[in-house]
């Protein structure tokens, strides 16, 4: 029987897009299937050895040029950088699943049909694209995406905390505003797009929240205590912030406590 943790080292180790879009597809239709062994069979190798294309280049944040939605090149330029998101979202599913062994089947359950979430949302986002002849790699992108891996390779609770329970979960405050305005710009596609994103990434921050949360009752940890403890030490600049969308984040696992907390711009 083919081995989960097998697909996780080729899908993180080797760079080729459409092999990984095509190996993360069928790991989990073997799942699914009931072929897939969740038994590590091999030891996890250093996050430093996770290998990623040599396009698009990565800046920093502060070199990327700027993007407005109202022009043609500023709407390729936008979903290039959803494109990237998505693409490092794929791999940020593999690494859950590939680097915190000893956990219940369910875990990797959701982590690889996260993955294959997430490499949908590439390739409809990359189809996108195309028809705006931009391919993904054509333009720069944000360097910092995978720097939360790397800070809590060794932390599964503050892995999750940082990427579904942060990163992740900032997709919900801002991709609200952002289908308004293609909305008012008449863009159905592109609106029916981000909505069904949006729908399914409510579904990850959950699933954020759900094994937080589980390892804490584990660990005899208090999870919303654990939480800001975390974020404290792992968010860059001590908190995200706001606004937060408290009704999306709710759904998602969040407690009222949780997101007073980070509403609270003294705490
Ligand atoms: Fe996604
Ligand atoms: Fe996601």
């Amino acid at each position: 029987m083919e081995n989960v943790f097998g697909f996780a080292e080729a899908c993180l180790h080797r760079t080729a897009i459409d092999e990984k879009l095509a190996l993360t597809h069928q790991a989990w239709h073997l799942l699914e299937k009931g072929q897939l062994s969740l038994i590590p069979d091999q030891p996890v190798l250093p996050i430093a050895q996770v290998r990623f294309p040599d396009k698009p280049v990565l800046l920093a944040p502060r070199d990327m040029p700027k993007r407005k939605l109202g022009t043609a090149e500023g709407i390729a330029a936008f979903f290039h950088a959803i494109a990237h998101v998505e693409f490092v979202a794929i791999y940020l599913s593999w690494d859950m699943l590939y680097r915190f062994r000893g956990m219940p089947n369910q875990f990797y359950q959701d982590w690889l049909r996260i993955a294959d979430e997430e490499a949908q949302h590439f390739e409809l986002i990359r189809t996108h694209l195309l028809a705006m002849h931009v391919n993904y790699g054509d333009l720069p992108a944000h360097s910092g995406l995978w720097d939360h891996a790397k800070d809590t390779a060794d932390d599964l609770l503050a892995r999750l905390a940082m990427v579904p329970r942060c990163m992740e979960a900032r997709g919900l405050d801002v991709t609200p505003a952002i289908i308004v305005k293609f909305q008012q710009l008449g863009d159905d596609f592109s609106v029916r797009l981000l909505n069904r994103i949006l729908t399914d990434e409510v579904g990850h921050v959950e699933r954020g929240s759900y094994w937080f949360k589980f390892v804490c009752e584990q660990k005899g940890f208090e999870p919303e205590a654990k939480y800001r403890q975390l974020i404290k030490r792992y968010y860059q600049g001590g908190k995200p912030k706001g606004p937060f969308n408290r009704e999306m984040r709710i759904i998602a696992g969040f407690s009222d406590a949780e997101l007073d907390w980070l509403e609270n711009t003294t705490l």
